[in-house]
């Protein structure tokens, strides 16, 4: 339902639309509805259009429109626990939910008013029901928080970010606390099952493991559960998921086994630490092994891991591989993620690409775990 394009009683005048409600708004009048009404109105001497009796273009922009404020709205609303429940009691009062929460009754209620302008969900005033895709929505929602929460700021300084004399140093932002939220997720949804495949398949017990780009650590405990002789090392660039995964791994009570320390993947040196790791394990950043130098650079990188894991019997390495789904038959997430990366300079190889570099570098692949996934998901065994 359109609230912009109606008169607003008199007393309501100058407050949003959101904050009213759809139900505060009156219907429109019999006049209205007849066939040769015009789509526009006068309020107040503004134009003001009503998308709802129009078609065609202006419905179809209407929904892109209301699809990009619709993401924003289930990143939040999951983040905030509002989707959860909703999922759990297949309904939520989102002025009780706010009011419980301590948070803004409209605001939430705008939430939920964005993913009904979507059909995700129906909505009554401030009662909500799923709607037919709102299952489907609920398992994928780690991929719109990845795009608005953790590249929310990639994506809002594309201006910035296109004129090639700009692209050096530092020259995009995202969020790495929010991309490695969504990421614990993302891996639930494509790589997790392939992984424990994976670490069935593993033919012996390592007392070494180390995760690259271990994010909040989620992996490295999964292996440190299943290894209790083990100990680990996460690895990674960004400080932020290291300190979600020195407590997570604290109030699981894998402190005494597992280190989570700062440093850059691509530029590891040997230390007394990495000696013994006999297990290595790389998710969702090997693409960045491209990054430097292309090729040459995968297999460089590839290469030091020889040396600075000198004891490492078995690499596996689960990444995205660049897809050619046709622009009309995109998944959810495959363009968000291949736009995001070509913004950021980022190259993502081809699962063939891989296949290459591996050996070059010394690593002979030993198994290949295709995932039904939307950006071309595979965990590649190694030795
Ligand atoms: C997409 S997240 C994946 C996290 C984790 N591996 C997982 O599977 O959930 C990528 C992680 O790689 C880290 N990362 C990116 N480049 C890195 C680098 N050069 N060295 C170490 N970590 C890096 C990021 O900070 C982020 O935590």
């Amino acid at each position: 339902m359109s609230c912009a394009a109606r008169p607003r009683p008199e007393g309501h005048r100058g407050r949003s639309p959101s904050s009213l409600g759809d139900d505060a708004l009156p219907a429109p009048a019999d006049h209205e509805r007849q066939a040769g009404a015009g789509p526009v109105d006068q309020l107040d001497g503004v134009r003001v259009v009503d998308v709802e009796r129009r078609g065609g273009p202006e419905r179809a922009v209407a929904a892109v429109y209301n699809s990009a404020v619709a993401a924003w709205a289930l990143a939040a609303a999951w983040e905030v626990g509002a989707l959860d429940e909703m999922h759990r009691h297949r309904r939520l009062d989102t002025a009780e939910f706010a009011a419980r929460n301590g948070l803004d009754g409209p605001s939430v209620t705008g939430l939920f008013r964005a993913l009904s302008a979507v059909g995700l969900v129906r909505r009554e005033g401030t009662e909500v029901t799923p709607g037919e895709a709102f299952d489907e929505a609920f398992r994928t929602k780690s991929f719109f928080h990845w795009l608005t929460r953790g590249s929310g700021e990639l994506f809002r300084d594309i201006p910035a970010v296109l004129p090639v004399a700009a692209r050096t140093g530092d020259f995009y932002r995202r969020d790495a606390a929010a991309v490695a939220y969504a990421c614990r997720e993302i891996d639930e949804v494509t790589y997790a099952p392939a992984f424990r495949r994976a670490l069935d398949e593993v033919d012996f017990a390592p007392t070494g493991v180390a995760d690259l780009g271990c994010g909040s650590g989620a992996r490295l405990r999964e292996v440190l559960r299943r290894h209790p002789g083990a100990t680990g090392i996460g690895i990674d660039i960004a400080e932020p998921p290291l300190r979600v995964a020195r407590a997570e791994a604290t109030a699981e009570g894998l402190a005494e086994r597992a280190e989570f320390v700062t440093g850059d993947v691509l530029r590891l040196e040997p230390a007394p630490g990495y000696a013994a790791v006999e297990l290595l394990t790389c998710f969702m950043m090997g693409h960045d092994f491209w990054q430097d130098d292309g090729r040459a650079g995968a297999v460089a990188t590839l290469r030091r891991l020889r040396a600075v894991f000198p004891a490492a019997r078995r690499l596996l390495l689960g990444d995205a591989t660049r897809t050619d789904h046709p622009d009309d038959r995109l998944p959810v997430f495959t363009l968000g993620f291949e736009l995001g990366h070509d913004l950021m300079g980022t190259y993502l190889p081809t699962l063939a690409e891989w296949e290459s570099v591996l050996p070059e570098a010394g690593w002979k692949v030993v198994d290949v775990h295709r995932i039904d996934g939307t950006v071309g998901e595979t965990i590649l065994v190694a030795e």
